[in-house]
């Protein structure tokens, strides 16, 4: 093949074939390390856990996020702490991070423990959509730990806007040339009423916030009540600021716990010996009450079981970087412009650092194997200055969801086929979850 057809052919490839496939076809065909020519990208795969670190931690100041992720979610999440880049996101990181001290995430057990008991109080024994029901719980409990609101009720429509608009900048990022969200195509449209639908929520938290003048002591007021340095002294955030910021949290604060339990859940029903061995857990330190903070340390297998679940099905499958300034990782040049991809989805199943690497096994968990397993080969929250600001609440949430579902119900899958995935902003499992649920 010369390479006019070979480039042709690897854009076809990339434009037909979903995100994550794409990527499993890198890791088979590169390795360690590949460069791959897309139009105009230039693509590079970086896949050990040496290099994914000197990447993310020691040259971390030779990378910026990926311009994709950037460009194409700017209409969801503005410039927010994911998609920010510089002195704007060191500032506002700083600014946020109290939200997600040990102190305060302690405060968040019991809301957690509540909403997950309420979750579950009309299951009767049928099959349900449990990526559906797990978005609704991983939405009430950010509303209220973050916002302190109560959006359960515009939970599924809210649901419904993440994935639309998540679809199409999906979409758009395989696209060889992308289209904003300005055009006028029926998709372009119809994300942007979804985003307006989740700007009517968030802008409408912020104004009723603003106009009580309370300090509630959660992220929203410390977002409103915050100030940035600009060189002329402190200023307040402004209200786009403080509105980006907000959306940020929200989604990445429970899309991907919800897609994270929602595998969970799966796994657990597809292996019911591992069930088995949580219910005896929960059963043993609960006697069938709901979890507290001072309950955590007395379930360890809870959170053990959601650790391997985001080893097999981490949300964020693929971390994005571009070359800002020229750098060599491992052994090999960089240029500016190239886009890093690292994936944690590759590393996490390669049998190089996790033996039997496909199998469901919560005890490559257990505190000796998990410290046995190699720095920078599980890296569900990323790592370095980019490391997920929300890791200690989800690790919490996920233990807290799973345990106190366990105590009241056993789930059974529909069928013995494994489910596929569809690599969206996140992992999700491809058409939902349908599982069959059973009191105990
Ligand atoms: C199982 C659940 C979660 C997973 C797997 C996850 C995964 C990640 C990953 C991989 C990154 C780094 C992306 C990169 O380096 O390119 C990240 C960043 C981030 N996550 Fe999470 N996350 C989870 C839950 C949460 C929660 C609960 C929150 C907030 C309530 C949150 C907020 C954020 C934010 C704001 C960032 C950007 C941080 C920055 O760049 O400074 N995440 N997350």
């Amino acid at each position: 093949m010369g390479p006019y057809t070979e480039g042709v052919w690897k854009a076809l490839r990339f434009l037909t074939t979903d995100r994550l496939r794409w990527i499993e076809r890198l890791g088979r065909e590169y390795g360690d390390f590949g460069r791959e020519r897309i139009g105009s990208r230039r693509l590079v795969l970086v896949n050990t856990p040496e290099m994914a670190q000197q990447v993310l931690v020691e040259r971390a100041e030779h990378f910026v996020k990926s311009p994709a992720l950037r460009v194409l979610s700017r209409p969801l999440l503005g410039e927010g702490l994911l998609t920010s880049d510089g002195e704007m996101h060191r500032q506002h990181r700083r600014l946020v991070a109290p939200a997600f001290a040990h102190q305060r995430i302690m405060r968040y057990a019991g809301l957690m423990s509540r909403h997950a008991a309420a979750a579950t109080v009309d299951w009767t024994d049928r099959p349900r959509e449990m990526l559906a029901d797990m978005t609704r719980l991983t939405l009430g409990i950010v509303g209220e730990a973050l916002f302190n609101a109560d959006l359960l009720a515009e939970a599924d429509e809210l649901g419904r806007s993440i994935t639309a608009a998540m679809r199409y900048a999906t979409r758009q990022m395989r696209s060889l040339f992308p289209l904003t969200a300005n055009w006028n195509t029926p998709a372009a449209v119809r994300t942007r009423k979804a985003i307006a639908r989740l700007d009517q929520t968030i802008l409408g938290l912020i104004e009723k916030r603003r106009a009580s003048g309370e300090d509630q002591g959660d992220l929203l007021s410390m977002l409103l009540l915050a100030s940035e340095e600009d060189g002329q002294g402190p200023r307040s955030l402004t209200d786009l600021q403080v509105r980006d910021e907000a959306m940020t949290l929200f989604i990445a604060g429970h899309e991907t716990t919800a897609n994270a339990t929602t595998w969970a859940l799966y796994l657990l029903a597809m292996h019911p010996e591992i069930q088995l061995r949580l219910q005896c857990e929960v059963d043993g330190v609960l006697g069938g009450r709901a979890p507290e903070f001072a309950d955590l340390a007395r379930l360890p297998y809870a959170l053990q079981v959601f650790k391997e679940a985001l080893r097999l099905y981490p949300p964020g499958y693929v971390l994005g970087r571009q070359v800002a300034s020229p750098v060599t990782i491992g052994k090999h040049a960089l240029e500016t412009g190239e886009i890093v991809l690292i994936s944690p989805y590759l590393l996490h199943r390669s049998p190089r650092y996790f033996p039997d690497s496909t199998r469901f096994d919560p005890d490559r968990f257990t505190p000796e194997s998990e410290a046995a397993i190699p720095r920078f080969a599980y890296l569900p929250f990323g790592a370095g200055r980019r490391v997920c600001i929300g890791n200690q609440f989800a690790l919490m949430e996920g233990q807290i969801i799973l345990a106190t579902l366990a105590t009241t119900h056993t789930f059974r899958a529909l069928t013995s086929k494994p489910r596929e995935s569809e690599a969206l902003f996140t992992l999700r499992p491809r058409g939902g979850m349908p599982l069959r649920v059973e009191r105990r």
